[in-house]
């Protein structure tokens, strides 16, 4: 044999033996070649399909959303280059839809016409079924957690009204405003009052959490003093720094007299910061709020501890909504997981960052945040 009949030989051996659908057409779209693969894939013979247009045959004119294949293929023909890589849907012999990713390559005359197109093709057809999937999953999520938002929306309404009547009332009939009571009604109408707050605290959280998660929360800034607000700050936590023995430390630096936020949310995060702090920080211990501006000219705050310390391993968990480290030393205090998600959320919706340091078990935590400044 010839050495050019060999070269050829073993080029159609690669061809037809290649585990892609190999096709070439000519600028009608009819079929000029297509190898072994191709036949198997589709279902036809070679004699079948040699010199029948593409369309009718493995392509149908309208795929099965409505995309007009036709007019495609035509362009395809006319501007080959421009479909350089092509994803389309195609048919079987058997009426089957398939999706195949497609290369197509122009073959030109010595005058530069278009003379036929090379195509190779892959079947996509599992990737596209499970990119539909993940779609439809993920709006599907989307729409239940939409559902979620409103329904706590609306149930925080629905909760708040009878617990205002029972916290209201309860305060009342326990400074006995309305009668006398005894040692023990008056005690146990203290716990009923007491719930009552915990409880509508509890519901103002998820429903500022399932706000800003809807993207509803919104800013309402002004102009204040970071130094009173963090006195008004500790005043909320110094009567339980007293039954600790909690030292109490602030440090606010030059600068941070005039900052522009949303001070009731601002309050609330540091409030959640303290009060985390009096929590996991053993009686004797220290507790304390830094502030200073930053050389770019942020707003950086700090609240540290000299309590029981956050372990790398529960650095994802400490953001989440609802966890707490449930390590036995950590389950004995109460709290439903919801202030600090809630917190950092608040700062980044301020355009600022939080986070943590810890150096790890009893090491004490230093909770940081920063605050943009706001061009005025
Ligand atoms: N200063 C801290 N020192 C040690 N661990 C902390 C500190 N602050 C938070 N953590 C850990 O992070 C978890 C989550 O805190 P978060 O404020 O979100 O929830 P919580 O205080 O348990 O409950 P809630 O604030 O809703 O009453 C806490 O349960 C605790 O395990
Ligand atoms: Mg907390």
């Amino acid at each position: 044999m010839r050495m050019k009949d060999q070269l050829e030989l073993q080029y159609r051996e690669l061809v037809e033996n290649a585990n892609s659908i190999i096709l070439r057409l000519d600028i009608k779209g009819n079929i000029t070649f297509l190898n072994k693969y191709a036949q198997n894939f589709f279902g036809y013979s070679r004699d079948e399909l040699l010199g029948k247009n593409v369309i009718g045959t493995i392509v149908s004119p309208v795929d099965v959303s409505g995309r007009d294949l036709k007019a495609m293929m035509d362009d395809i023909i006319s501007r080959p280059d421009r479909y350089i890589e092509n994803e389309n849907e195609n048919m079987l012999r058997s009426g089957q839809r398939v999706w195949i990713s497609w290369t197509n390559k122009a073959i030109l005359e010595e005058d530069g016409r278009v003379r036929e197109i090379f195509c190779v093709g892959n079947n996509i057809t599992k990737l596209k079924q499970a990119e539909e999937e993940i779609l439809k999953a993920k709006e599907a999520a989307e729409s239940a957690n939409r559902a979620k938002s409103s329904f706590l929306a609306n149930m925080s309404h629905e909760l708040r009204t009878p617990l205002n009547a029972i916290i209201g009332f309860s305060e009342l009939m326990k400074e006995e405003s309305v009668g006398g009571l005894n040692d023990k009604q008056k005690e146990y109408l203290g716990y009923v009052w007491e719930s009552g707050k915990h409880l509508l605290s509890l519901i103002n959280d998820i429903l500022d959490l399932s706000k800003v998660e809807a993207g509803k929360m919104e800013l309402e800034l002004s102009e204040f003093d970071l130094k009173e607000l963090f006195k008004k700050s500790l005043a909320f936590v110094s009567d339980k720094a007293m039954k600790k023995s909690v030292t109490l430390l602030t440090d606010a630096k030059e600068g941070v007299e005039k900052v522009e936020a949303d001070e009731r949310k601002v309050k609330q995060a540091l409030f959640n910061l303290l009060s985390n702090s009096m929590k996991f920080t053993p009686d004797g211990g220290k507790v304390g709020i830094e502030a200073q501006k930053t050389s770019n000219g942020e707003i950086l705050v700090c609240v540290w501890d000299t309590g029981i310390g956050i372990e790398p391993q529960d650095n994802q968990k400490v953001f989440s909504e609802f966890e707490q480290i449930s390590s036995d030393y950590s389950r004995q205090y109460a709290g439903t997981g919801l202030g600090l998600p809630l917190s950092k959320k608040f700062i980044e919706l301020h355009g600022g960052k939080m986070w943590f340091e810890s150096e790890g078990k009893d090491k004490g935590t230093r909770f940081y945040f920063t605050l943009p400044v706001r061009q005025t």
